[in-house]
């Protein structure tokens, strides 16, 4: 916790009370209210945490009005240009870029730790062939905790770095298993000698019948989604698996906790709506009826993939993407795909509105990843999982950082109670 000098008072009828401020190496002073309830008797209101720091920590950084975007520290547009999901997963789970051997060991202990035990192919069983990608991997997750009991006791610290680095290394895995088993295609094994994208592409992609070539650049547009979703401080999702393990719940329990919430249309779910609305729109003359309907208070119409909480300026993690998109579909020699030119135009339209303007309303990060992912062959229902997959390392991250901090307590928010006081129960024949 930092130094706290400086102070606030609030003065409640006629009484004062001195609350901390901490300061932050960057980002907006910090009220500490900690003890406001044993001082003063009053709790404080903020649902939806819009005012509310609910934890200390040093992984990620965001300047929404900026559009700023650190992790350890490091611009998210460098990581995505000169680094690799690897060694990002590295710098957020240790705080620093590994060294060359470092990194040869990461790499070495995900690979090896891909493969799932073969009886959890019995779950995927279970699932209607229609399901939910996302519906399987939240239930094979959360499942993972009945297998590797040797890494759920959350107080040993080697046994919290082998739940890391298998939920990291089977992530991909299980995404791509999930995606198989609702196509009906054999499931894909892991191989030792493809790096960390190329194998979840070969995954999703190979079959038995015929060889599998990954493209390298599609390898490397994917990796690159992957890391621009690493991590994104204390996001609902993040918070929730916050929530579950400040419990003592396992890091596999708390992890499907994390996918349950990024599962939602407003958070992770943003991708796959963005690119079906993108085609319910389908042609730039159809644009301005959906602005006016995302500009109707009467229509619950939102654009998908527009806004976010924290950036009001732009989302760097966006900027990216649209370059990252134009790459793709350049390589895959897509030229004027129709549903490009449909956000291109939606996001021209939209920021020259003073609705969104006023609102400061810019594209996420989702707004392009859908039209990428469609490009390399992923059907929409596999967005979030991909998604999910990317921010497992963000979710370990802040879960191990959560754990190793001697002072941290469950997580139990206040209420600000409407209901009935205290009345009599009356007895059927009587109501
Ligand atoms: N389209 C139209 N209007 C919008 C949009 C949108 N996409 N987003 C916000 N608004 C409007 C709201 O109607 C509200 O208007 P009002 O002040 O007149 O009532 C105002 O902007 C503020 O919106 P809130 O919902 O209060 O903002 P909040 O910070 O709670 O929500 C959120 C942020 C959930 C991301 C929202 O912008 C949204 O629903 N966007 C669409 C879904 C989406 O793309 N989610 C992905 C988020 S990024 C991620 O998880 C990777």
């Amino acid at each position: 916790m930092s130094d706290t000098q400086k102070t606030a008072t609030l003065t409640i009828d006629d009484k004062s009370f001195e609350l901390p401020i901490h300061s932050p190496t960057a980002g907006p002073d910090v009220l500490d209210i900690r003890k406001l309830y044993g001082q003063a008797g009053v709790f404080t209101y903020d649902p939806g945490f819009t005012s509310t720091a609910s934890c200390e920590s040093t992984i990620t950084y965001i300047d929404g009005e900026e559009g700023i975007l650190l992790h350890r520290g490091y611009p998210i547009d460098q990581l995505a240009g000169k680094s690799h999901y690897l060694e990002v997963c590295f710098l957020l789970l240790y705080g620093y870029l590994p060294t060359a051997t470092e990194l040869e060991n990461f790499e070495t202990t995900i690979t090896r730790h891909t493969m799932v035990h073969e009886q959890m192919i019995n779950f995927f069983r279970g699932f209607r062939r229609d399901a939910h990608p996302m519906a399987i991997i939240v239930g094979v997750i959360g499942a993972m905790s009945a297998f590797y009991h040797d890494s759920t006791d959350i107080n040993d610290p080697r046994q919290r770095e082998v739940a890391s680095h298998r939920l990291i290394a089977k992530m991909p895995t299980i995404a791509a298993m999930a995606y198989k088993y609702t196509v009906g295609q054999p499931f894909v094994y892991p191989r030792n000698d493809l790096d960390y994208a190329s194998n979840f592409l070969r995954m999703c992609f190979a079959v038995p019948a015929e060889e599998y070539e990954v493209n390298p650049i599609l390898a490397r547009a994917m990796d690159r989604i992957f890391t621009l979703h690493a991590d994104h401080e204390q996001n609902a999702s993040t918070s929730t698996v916050r929530l579950a393990s400040s419990s003592g719940a396992n890091p596999f329990a708390c992890i499907a906790a994390g996918i349950a919430c990024l599962w939602g249309p407003a958070h992770g779910g943003a991708n796959q709506a963005c690119l079906e609305m993108l085609k319910e729109i389908g042609t730039p003359d159809r644009i301005p009826e959906f602005i006016a309907r995302a500009k109707d208070k009467e229509d619950p119409f939102r654009l998908m993939g527009f806004g976010h909480r924290v950036y009001k300026n732009h989302d760097p993690r966006a900027t990216v993407m649209k370059q990252s998109a134009d790459e793709v579909l350049d390589l895959l020699g897509v030229e004027d795909n129709p549903l490009l030119q449909v956000a291109k135009e939606l996001e021209r339209v939209a920021l020259s509105d003073p609705y969104f303007a006023d609102k400061k309303l810019f594209p996420n990060v989702d707004f392009y990843s859908g039209i990428i992912l469609e490009a390399m062959g992923f059907p929409t229902s596999m967005f979030t999982p991909i998604f999910a997959l990317s921010r497992t390392v963000g979710w370990i991250s802040q879960w191990k950082e959560q754990l190793s901090d001697p002072a941290h307590k469950i997580g139990r928010p206040r209420q600000l109670y409407l209901g009935e006081t205290e009345r009599d129960y009356s007895d059927i024949e009587n109501r």
